[in-house]
């Protein structure tokens, strides 16, 4: 551990808000390299001649802000993880940093199959990280998931977390382009859910340089119109799902409608759009007729 006092480190946020850089940036460099908590900086104001340890030294800390100022680089990145929900998730410019909006999706599935389901199936399209997939294995204890992914590297680090944070064999884990990998569970999902990559041409042209130089391309375009791996999950969907298994899609903002002709054009029923705490239209589902 490395010591500083708490004016030193005190001065040193003042000068970042004076510059009106993005203190919750700043708050997660300190929480993820630093090892010291937005709350325990809060409890510190109250006696500022206390001593404040470090898990880098002070001068490392201060280069990596600089290095996330300087590049655009996001803080996730140069620390190499994130908070998910309540799981810390190691991350790498191989996977998107697993976005707070999507925490919902998690609790659209468990509302939607109720706590007492016993032994189902879900898949998780697209895992990155793993984050949806492991959030809902730890949450729901009878759930076996299957995790795919078109890149190895990604599934890797999905690999990772699953066995940091969870110590059960209760994800397999796929490489391949979305279900096809999961041939040999055709008709046996109950539930599978995507966030798939659907920002379309034009939005993606137009992205901030923190995501579109250092995100993967292949998690956030989605085409043209920004559907085109959306029409492949929900035009395979029937093959793999059961009869009554569902089907969940995170989505972009005004694509809601055409995604909910879709599902119904490909047998699904119980179709609806479910907005966000923004009140944005951001998931939509359905259930296999
Ligand atoms: C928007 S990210 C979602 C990652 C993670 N599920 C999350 O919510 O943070 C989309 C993911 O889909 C994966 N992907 C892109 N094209 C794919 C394909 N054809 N088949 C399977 N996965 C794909 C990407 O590699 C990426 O990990």
């Amino acid at each position: 551990m490395y010591e500083i006092s708490a004016k030193e480190l005190f001065l040193w946020i003042r000068d970042i808000k004076k510059s009106s850089q993005d203190i919750d940036d700043l708050y997660l460099l300190l929480d993820l390299m630093g090892g010291i908590s937005k709350s325990d900086l809060f409890l510190l104001k109250i006696n500022s001649l206390e001593k404040v340890s470090l898990k880098i030294n002070f001068h490392s800390l201060k280069k990596k802000w600089i290095e996330h100022t300087k590049l655009s680089k996001p803080i996730q990145y140069i620390c190499g993880c994130s908070y998910w929900r309540n799981f810390k998730f190691e991350l790498s410019t191989d996977v998107l940093i697993p976005r707070v909006e999507t925490e919902q999706i998690v609790e659209i599935a468990t509302d939607i199959i109720g706590l007492d389901d016993n032994k189902l199936i879900f898949a998780d399209l697209g895992t990155g990280s793993g984050s949806i997939a492991i959030s809902l294995v730890v949450e729901n204890r009878n759930w076996k998931g299957l995790a795919t992914d078109i890149n190895i590297d990604a599934l890797h680090i999905a690999q990772k977390n699953h066995k940091n944070i969870c110590s059960e064999s209760n994800i397999k884990f796929f490489c391949g382009n979305w279900w096809e990998p999961l041939i040999h569970y055709s008709g046996m999902i109950n539930l599978a859910i995507s966030n798939p990559p659907y920002i379309p041409r034009n939005v993606y042209e137009r992205l901030p340089s923190s995501v579109k130089d250092f995100e993967p391309k292949k998690a956030l375009y989605g085409g043209e119109d920004g559907l085109s791996h959306i029409k492949q999950i929900i035009s395979e969907a029937p093959k793999f799902l059961v009869r009554g298994g569902w089907l969940i899609l995170e989505n972009h903002f005004d694509q809601s409608k055409k995604i909910k002709d879709l599902l119904r054009k490909f047998g699904f029923d119980s179709v609806k759009t479910i907005n966000d705490t923004f009140g944005i239209g951001r998931f939509t589902i359905g259930r296999y007729k």
